[in-house]
């Protein structure tokens, strides 16, 4: 028997700018700059649509920054600009297309591809450039609040197969992080509150200091102040690189997925809802299921419970939805979320939980009654009376 460890030293860099292709701002190239390879570096750029319909000079900006670093950087054609959102997961003819346009472009390991998107978008890009070549380099450039606090500074790609989501993916350290806050600018107002309720999770979880500072500036939170969200956003960033640099586990090989906190109800409840439920407001209600049932159990105190949730509802999510209420031949339709959870996992289901704001356990069970109690007392609790 032959066994060695391998040891695999890879940065995760994140970048914080604005304006990132005005003609002055050198974050990307400085960036690219730190690659080992000193010829004329060529990049390929994919742009999620919904930016693009916001941002009317984004194509152009691009296109002329490249062009004034001709020589030292080539952008090997016009960006190429792709659906985004959720549909981008469940379009697989997609995926084929990204590789093409690498192909014809012969972008190869030492090339970058460039998304500007959404995470939906990050996570089709990202998985077509994690395949091709067996993995070019990606710098992804995420343009939503959830994706510049959470999603988009992971180490996971994936789009969505047989109806699940995330069914088919890699993991893979991006070359960089570029989050450019004046994208939020063009965001509606859904979209740039969902970023809120990743930094709710990554705190609630990991530090009872950030919790609190989002608990100091609710007010200014639940009214989208740019300053106040941009300083969350960074916070969550900072919290979601360090948690993948330090737990141990950045590819998930165990069982543990402290940052699906609350996400076991909310993929399910994002899928049966077709998606009408957005995935910040989905985790919001996952979380609030999950503060209840932790209450219920004697795992977490009332106090404690009550403080999460009148957090998440002062910067205005909703924590309840009458999805959770579905069923299929007599049988709750949430409750198979649990079921999927494990099967993802492997056969043994973890779920993490919070016994204490700022701490968390993982727990092999969940009592499927007390599940169903929990989601009761929500709806008691949002004021209308269970059916
Ligand atoms: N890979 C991971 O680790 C990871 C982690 C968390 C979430 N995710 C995934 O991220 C996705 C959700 O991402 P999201 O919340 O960023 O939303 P999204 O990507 O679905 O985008 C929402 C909408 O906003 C548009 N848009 C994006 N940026 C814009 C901008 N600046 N101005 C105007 N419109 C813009 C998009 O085109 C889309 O229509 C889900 O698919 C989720 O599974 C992935
Ligand atoms: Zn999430």
């Amino acid at each position: 028997m032959i066994e060695r460890p391998i040891h695999l030293d890879l940065a995760h860099r994140i970048e914080f700018t604005r304006d990132l292709f005005s003609s002055e701002n050198s974050v990307l190239a400085d960036v690219i700059a730190k690659s080992d390879n000193g010829s004329c570096h060529r990049v390929i750029a994919f742009v999620d649509g919904g930016v693009v319909g916001g941002n009317q000079n984004l194509l152009r900006d691009i296109s002329s920054w490249f062009s004034a670093r001709d020589g030292e950087l080539e952008l090997v054609e016009s960006p190429i600009v792709l659906p985004g959102g959720e549909p981008c997961k469940n379009d697989w003819s997609l995926v084929p297309e990204i590789w093409r346009d690498i192909n014809q472009n012969s972008i190869d390991r030492h090339s970058f591809v460039m998304a500007v998107g959404g995470g939906a978008f990050l996570d089709l890009v990202g998985f077509a450039a994690s395949t091709a070549h067996r993995g070019v380099r990606m710098i992804r450039i995420p343009t939503t609040s959830l994706s510049q606090g959470d999603g988009g500074v992971g180490v996971k790609n994936g789009v969505n197969f047989f109806g699940k989501k995330n069914w088919v993916g890699t993991f893979a350290v991006p070359y960089a992080v570029i989050n450019d806050f004046s994208f939020l600018q063009t965001l509606d107002e859904r979209s740039r509150r969902a970023g809120i309720i990743e930094a709710i999770k990554v705190a609630m979880i990991r530090s009872r200091d950030f919790y609190e500072k989002i608990e100091q500036c609710s007010s200014r939170l639940k009214g989208l102040d740019d300053d106040v969200l941009e300083m969350v956003i960074k916070r969550s960033a900072e919290e979601h690189v360090d948690h993948i640099a330090t737990s141990g586990d950045p590819y998930e090989l165990g069982s543990a997925r402290p940052l699906d906190y609350g996400h076991w109800v909310a993929h399910k409840l994002e899928q049966i809802s077709a998606f009408r439920i957005g995935h910040g407001e989905a985790v919001a209600i996952g979380m609030a299921v999950d503060l209840i049932y932790s209450k219920r159990i004697g795992l977490m105190s009332a106090e404690d419970c009550e403080r999460a949730l009148s957090l998440i509802e002062s910067v205005g999510f909703s924590i309840y939805d009458s999805e959770l209420h579905r069923t299929e031949s007599g049988r709750s339709i949430i409750l198979r979320g649990l079921e999927e959870f494990r099967e993802h996992l492997g056969g043994q289901l973890t779920i993490t939980l919070v016994p204490e704001i700022g701490r968390k356990v993982e727990l092999n069970e969940m009592d499927e009654e007390e599940i169903l109690a929990s989601i009761d007392e929500l709806k008691v609790r949002v004021g209308a009376a269970v059916s």
